[in-house]
């Protein structure tokens, strides 16, 4: 069972956005698109009872770990993690209907993969989500084409040299991928060490 410390910082803040954004009292079904460890759809899941979860992941050591805090916390309300490459269309994503989800939630993955997976995750998720339903995403961005502070710049370069193709991405750039696919920002949270959450609608496109 994996623990980063990472994880452990941001799943109380981010439980707060969720708390703020979906009913805590309506059964409500939810997928996590790469899981990473497993322990925020295990601290969501406590939290939360009236959500069904569904935890997936691309590398096979995290399925691993997010089964076993599974099994660790005895959680009823998360179904077996699934192997999930967001980069392809959501027609591959094992098992998952259309329509299925009032929310899909993403943390930390934006900014750490190629625009592929960006551009997956969007196209992906509002396929997946049911009218109305949310898409949240966590992680450090830039704003009208500016990175700050210096920690998050440094950060940016640090990515950039490891993968030219990661790095921190605009808010003006995902709310326009959003949209082309229907979900629609709603919502931005600020959230501690400079990080936010994102907070997408799926509405008509008509
Ligand atoms: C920094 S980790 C964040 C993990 C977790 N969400 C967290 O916050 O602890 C980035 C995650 O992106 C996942 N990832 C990388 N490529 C992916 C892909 N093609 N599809 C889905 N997830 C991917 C990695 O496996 C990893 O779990």
């Amino acid at each position: 069972m994996l623990n980063v410390a990472a994880a452990d910082r941001n799943k109380e803040p981010i439980l707060a956005v969720l708390r703020e954004s979906v009913s805590v009292k309506k059964p409500l079904q939810a997928l996590e698109i790469s899981s990473g460890t497993g322990q925020h759809v295990a601290y969501f899941a406590q939290a939360l009872q009236n959500i069904i979860w569904q935890p997936s992941e691309y590398e096979h050591q995290y399925l691993h770990s997010i089964e076993a805090h599974r099994a660790h916390y005895h959680l009823h309300t998360v179904k077996p993690a699934i192997h999930l490459d967001v980069s392809l269309p959501h027609q591959c994503w094992e098992g998952i209907q259309p329509e299925s989800f009032d929310l899909v939630v993403n943390i930390n993955m934006i900014h750490i993969t190629t625009m592929a997976c960006t551009e997956g995750l969007f196209k992906g998720a509002a396929a997946v989500l049911k009218p109305r339903g949310l898409l949240l995403t966590y992680g450090p961005y830039g704003v009208n084409g500016q990175i700050t502070p210096q920690s998050n710049v440094d950060f940016d370069h640090s990515l950039r040299r490891s993968n030219p193709e990661w790095g921190l991405r605009d808010i003006a750039l995902l709310r326009s991928i959003g949209q082309a696919s229907g979900l629609f920002l709603e919502k931005i949270a600020e959230m501690p060490s400079n990080n936010k959450c994102l907070l997408f609608r799926r509405e008509s496109l008509v």
